[in-house]
């Protein structure tokens, strides 16, 4: 690295900036100080996403954009690169899922729900290395889910991208290997999460919908998120305990997993208040009609863990260079 580009800011971007944890990771980059593009489609989201960055310490810069779109996405990085600087860091967590039994997802829904959260990580994977190869330097970190190495019941459009996720950042991180080059792409495995996607997705279950327990917080995540754009050669990060205990016993007793999930998957991932009829932002922003910024939070504060001793293990294990992990 030269001097120059240690003097000066870390240019990071954030799909999914405007809410969840892709909000929480903006904060992170913030507060050290980062130039922060944001991504995303909710202009209130972003805006406040972007009052945060500034309040933390950080510069930003909001971009409207629907990561399904290639050309949107490569334009926003174009903009970031203009007026922030040369991008360090591309973390993509924008995702959009719906929640219904397999046969009740409409095939337009599908394909929506696989372009947002698998193409959107491709579209955004490949505006980043467009730029960053050549200069042989960067670090893209894909915020991946248990839920991409083991499926549950109600899911199959989201744990379908996300292991779609896994497998193209497999190939993509060995052929970075192959040419030997300097640019690193890792992937974060994250726990349940708090955050507002258990308001605004769209939903045909009965009750409202609910991460399945032990919940985090999104600042859990984006903490292990940060370290692992400062550590990217490591493979892939597991999050929380219960992240290394779905992938373990997946690998152990697959098929008694099943049989597990479909006794339990159902009613752990609702709560006992009914849904109602309820807005989702599938194909729009959700902050669009009324200007509400929804923040990182979601409706579990209550339930939610703000911290994991497995995720600060695995930091600390890594910092002191004494594991090679995964
Ligand atoms: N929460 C969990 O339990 C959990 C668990 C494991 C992994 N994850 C992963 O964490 C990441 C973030 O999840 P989250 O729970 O924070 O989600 P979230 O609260 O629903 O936030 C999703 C973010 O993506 C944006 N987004 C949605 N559709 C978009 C589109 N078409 N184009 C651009 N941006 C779009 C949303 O903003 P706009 O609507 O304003 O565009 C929002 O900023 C995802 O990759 C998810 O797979 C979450």
């Amino acid at each position: 690295m030269t001097q120059d580009s240690q003097d000066r800011r870390k240019v990071v971007v954030v799909t999914g900036a405007s809410a969840g944890i892709g909000r929480a990771v903006a904060r992170r980059f913030g507060a050290q100080g980062a130039s922060v593009g944001l991504l995303a489609r909710g202009r209130a989201g972003l805006e406040a996403a972007a009052g945060e960055v500034v309040a933390a310490g950080g510069r930003a810069l909001a971009l409207p954009v629907d990561v399904a779109e290639y050309a949107a996405v490569d334009a926003a990085a174009g903009r970031v690169e203009e007026e922030l600087g040369p991008i360090d860091v591309w973390v993509n967590s924008a995702f959009t899922s719906v929640f219904a039994p397999f046969c009740e997802i409409d095939p337009l829904e599908y394909r929506r729900v696989t372009e947002v959260t698998y193409l959107g990580s491709v579209h955004g994977t490949r505006a980043a290395l467009a730029r960053m190869r050549p200069r042989d330097q960067g670090a893209i970190v894909q915020v991946g889910s248990a839920l991409g190495e083991r499926s549950i019941p109600l899911q199959s459009a989201y744990c379908g991208a996300k292991h779609a996720v896994n497998g193209f950042v497999e190939a993509v991180r060995v052929e970075l290997l192959h040419e030997g080059s300097n640019v690193h792409i890792t992937i974060v495995q994250a726990p349940a999460v708090n955050t507002p996607q258990f308001s605004w997705v769209r939903s045909r279950l009965p009750r409202k919908p609910q991460p399945v327990p032990p919940i985090y917080q999104p600042e859990v995540v984006a903490r292990a998120i940060a370290f692992a754009a400062e550590h990217p050669r490591h493979k892939q990060y597991w999050v929380g305990a219960s992240t290394v205990g779905t992938v373990l016993a997946q690998r152990l007793a697959p098929a008694l997993l099943d049989r597990y999930l479909a006794r339990t998957g159902f009613d752990s991932q609702q709560t006992d208040a009914p849904t109602g009829s309820r807005p989702d932002n599938l194909w729009t922003p959700l902050d669009e009609g009324d200007g509400h910024d929804y923040g990182a939070h979601g409706d579990f504060d209550d339930r939610s863990h703000s911290r994991s001793a497995q995720s600060w293990l695995t930091r600390r294990m890594l910092s002191l260079g004494g594991w090679r992990g995964r």
